[in-house]
């Protein structure tokens, strides 16, 4: 049989019983832990610490027992302290935004590396795309796990990659006139910024060769999504996935019912918790999502705290569950064009230059379809026009240099910044939320 029309069927987990979904889980899950506590020390002193032991676990729901992991344990244990394997076996290394300067970093073994094309696939399927279909990715390529997450996925599934990247509108929209794409992978808001490039084009984003678009990495609405349909003629469904955990392909919504993101319950384990109290809550309510990996080699990762706010819901047709689309998040991580970004990282590269006081307001619109990231800071001195006119470009170049964000910044005299009452507020986020 060959590869292509085989990638190009169903995986027969994704229809099976509940049963057998919930044995299959448990038995990874006793093996997942078992290999962590042996070979990763975080966990094995988090563990000891819990006093709680991976034979302790004999049923699914005993993994609430089991201690949270955080970015914070990751940047801990900054930049491989996490991996379950020698270095000689990791084929791969990504890397997420941190809280901090630190980056988070993910490894996978050439085992792992499969695993997620194999996924991808899936998704790609679940999202109607087909062995032999052409897909034009626009995720970034890179240490951002979009780009190559998609493109392995793809080349699994048997199609034609087209590894566009990020950003250079003008040329996607000449791609997809000469190649005649059939799926586009891109985050939402880029993709209406597309749209609006063949607007300005005169030419027509209604009759290009797409069918589907493949849209995450973003909070995005079911506005957006009718806009897209409506500008572009394509199915657009969502993906959602996350470095920590593999990267894109953690759930995917089938294009056949749009109606929430189905998880590959067979590799990731979710749960929904209280963010307050961090206590399980049952299916339905909604809570942050937690997930377990269930077959990952390099870099297991136990109850990893996602922070994306959601509810499981029943699976339809299936015995996999789903999520609804993402609420929004229990921490300050905002999404900018695509790139993570915590407040925290913007104000150290402020930090760093010793002419800025510590008082910033960080104010993000979307003025058109792209987000516009603008950056408020007072000076510690009264400073002319010019000079805070250099330093505000200084600053502008070092967030692109160390964040990979665009921003304006705007340097205002001593006392310009608001102060707060009590709890700073940093941040205003202006962007339409349904
Ligand atoms: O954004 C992985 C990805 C790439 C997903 C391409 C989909 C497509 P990170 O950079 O680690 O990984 O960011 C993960 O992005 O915790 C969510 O907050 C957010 N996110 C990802 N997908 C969605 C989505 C990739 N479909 C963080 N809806 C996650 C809402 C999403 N938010």
């Amino acid at each position: 049989m060959s590869l292509r029309a085989d990638a190009g069927s169903f995986d027969a987990i994704e229809k099976s019983s509940s049963d057998e979904l919930r044995a299959l889980q448990l038995a990874r899950l006793k093996e997942t832990l078992a290999r962590t506590y042996a070979n990763v020390p975080h966990y094995r002193r988090k563990f000891d610490a819990a006093g709680i032991h991976p034979s302790d676990l004999r049923s699914l729901t005993d993994l609430s027992k089991f201690p949270l992991t955080t970015k914070e344990d990751l940047r801990q244990n900054y930049p491989f302290g996490m991996f379950a394997v020698p270095m000689d076996k990791i084929a791969r290394v990504h890397a997420s935004s941190g809280t901090t300067g630190q980056p988070t970093v993910v490894g996978y073994t050439q085992g792992d590396v499969q695993t997620w094309a194999r996924l991808v696939a899936r998704s790609i399927r679940a999202a109607g795309g087909r062995p032999g279909d052409k897909i034009h990715v626009a995720y970034g390529y890179g240490l951002f796990t979009g780009g190559l997450g998609l493109h392995y996925g793809a080349e699994h599934l048997g199609c034609t990659v087209i590894p566009v990247g990020g950003g250079f509108t003008e040329r996607q929209v000449q791609l997809i006139a000469d190649f005649k794409p059939d799926i586009i992978a891109v985050t939402p808001s880029y993709l209406l910024a597309i749209a609006d490039e063949f607007d300005r084009r005169g030419m027509s984003a209604r009759d290009t060769s797409l069918r589907i678009a493949i849209c995450g990495a973003e909070p995005w609405t079911e506005g957006m999504r009718d806009e897209i349909e409506r500008r572009m003629v394509v199915q657009a469904v969502n993906i959602y996935g996350l470095s920590e955990v593999i990267g894109p392909g953690v759930a995917q919504e089938y294009a056949t019912s749009k109606d929430g993101l189905t998880i590959w319950e067979d590799h990731f384990l979710p749960e929904i918790i209280d963010p307050e109290t961090g206590a399980v809550l049952p299916d339905g309510e909604e809570g942050e999502l937690v997930f377990t990996s269930l077959t990952k080699e390099a870099m297991p990762i136990i109850r990893y705290r996602t922070r994306d706010l959601t509810r499981l819901l029943p699976g339809t047709g299936r015995a996999m569950r789903r999520i609804e689309r993402i609420k929004g998040r229990s921490d300050d991580m905002l999404i900018i064009r695509g790139v993570n970004v915590f407040p925290s990282q913007i104000e150290s590269v402020l930090a760093t230059m010793p002419d800025f006081a510590p008082h910033y307001i960080l104010e993000i619109s979307r003025p058109s379809q792209l987000d516009e990231l603008d950056v408020v800071v007072e000076t510690r001195n009264e400073a002319g026009a010019e000079i805070q006119a250099a330093l505000a470009r200084q600053a502008e170049h070092l967030i692109k240099a160390l964040i990979g964000v665009t921003s304006t910044v705007r340097a205002v005299s001593p006392g310009m910044v608001e102060r707060s009452q009590g709890k700073a507020r940093r941040v205003i986020d202006k962007r339409p939320k349904s």
